[in-house]
């Protein structure tokens, strides 16, 4: 059963249905390592994850949880900013991740930030292939994490619809600004005009 109120499995869900086997997927904030771990399960043995994060911990744990899983070669773990994400990526992927904010347990100043958000979401979307989609987890509960999201939501109502064609998901009968989805799906080619 899926879980509305639970975000990220409804980040999980459309990736579920746009991730294949053999893919090339980013997750642009590994953090705990779920949705890495999520993601490799998805491409398999013949597809790769590239997990970006800033903190050498949170790859660590990121890590274990794939060698437990038996699944640690289909990752590449990158200890750096994803707004770098075109330095360690050319080629077109299926998907993109974004589970904002801070590690959980961990350093709230660590944060992800507004401007290099947007800077690595100008660098993604571009790299996604046709029909491909960015799924982003906003948590406008907290200060920066209300900015991200209002930047974010003005990048996307910018996006021209015959590229782009973005969804924002939000609770909105839940207390304390519980967190929201958006997914951004690269339009097909050719399929654009379509009702
Ligand atoms: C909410 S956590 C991610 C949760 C994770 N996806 C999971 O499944 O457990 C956000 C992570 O983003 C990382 N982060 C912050 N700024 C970043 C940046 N510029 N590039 C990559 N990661 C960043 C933080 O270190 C933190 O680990």
């Amino acid at each position: 059963m899926l879980r509305i109120r639970k975000i990220t499995e409804l980040a999980h869900h459309y990736l579920r249905l746009n991730v294949k086997e053999g893919d090339r997927v980013i997750d642009a904030t590994a953090g705990n390592g779920f949705d890495t771990l999520f993601l490799a399960g998805l491409v398999g043995k013949s597809g790769h994850v590239y997990a970006f994060d800033i903190q050498s911990e949170a790859l660590a744990i990121t890590q274990h949880k794939l060698t437990e899983n038996g699944i640690g070669d289909r990752v590449t773990l990158i200890y750096d900013g994803h707004e770098k994400l075109d330095l360690y990526i050319k080629d077109q992927v299926a998907a993109v991740i974004y589970n904002l904010g801070f590690l959980p347990g961990g350093e709230r100043d660590k944060t992800t930030k507004s401007e290099t958000t947007l800077n690595s979401l100008g660098k993604a979307l571009p790299l996604l292939k046709n029909g491909g989609l960015a799924a982003l987890v906003l948590y406008p509960g907290h200060g920066e994490g209300k900015t991200e999201k209002d930047h974010l939501l003005n990048y996307c109502h910018k996006l021209l619809p015959r590229e782009y064609s973005v969804l924002h998901l939000c609770l909105i009968n839940q207390p304390n600004e519980p967190p929201e989805l958006l997914v951004i799906q690269r339009n097909l080619f050719g399929m654009t005009g379509d009702a």
